[in-house]
């Protein structure tokens, strides 16, 4: 599973680490890995409040890198849970046929189905929207780990 959002330096790379930890904790192999829509990033670790809020809830996401987005993640992955309308769109841009296209989900989806929920960008904002993008990324993704089980029966 890829997670997608702008910078990879927020939501997605917080995304992966609660993901991991998820899967972990339930005994789950999955493959995770995170990507950012723009090239603005490439290569920096995770925003400092991303890595200082992940790491208050026990995830350490520190030694990540952000990467950009490429064709061949469609290859690569299952499926391409992204953060919001905008990177829908980018990530939609990129996919060549109805196989890519139909692996790219909301991720808050998994949560709230059908609502099309975005997770708000919190790099404007102070550590509580960091806290509340935690705790989104966390419902999600007990949602991804639950349905992946009962799927696997
Ligand atoms: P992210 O947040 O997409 O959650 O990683 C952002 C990080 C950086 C920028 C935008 C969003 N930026 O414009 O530099």
């Amino acid at each position: 599973m890829l997670m997608v959002c702008l910078g990879n330096i927020c939501r997605s790379p917080m995304a992966e680490g609660i993901l991991r930890q998820c899967a972990s904790q339930a005994r789950i192999k999955m493959e995770i890995d995170s990507a950012g829509t723009g090239n603005y990033h490439i290569g920096e670790a995770p925003d400092h409040r991303a890595i200082a809020c992940a790491r208050a809830h026990g995830v350490d996401i520190s030694g990540l890198r952000a990467r950009q987005f490429v064709r061949r993640d469609f290859q690569e992955f299952d499926l391409i849970y992204v953060m919001d309308a905008s990177n829908y769109a980018d990530v939609m841009k990129l996919a060549a046929n109805d196989g890519e296209r139909s692996k790219v989900k909301l991720m808050l989806n998994e949560a709230w189905p059908n609502e099309n929920r975005p997770v708000p960008d919190p790099w404007f904002g102070d550590l509580d929207g960091f806290e509340q993008v935690f705790h989104m990324l966390q419902k999600a993704s007990d949602a991804i780990v639950r349905r992946y089980k009962e799927n696997q029966g």
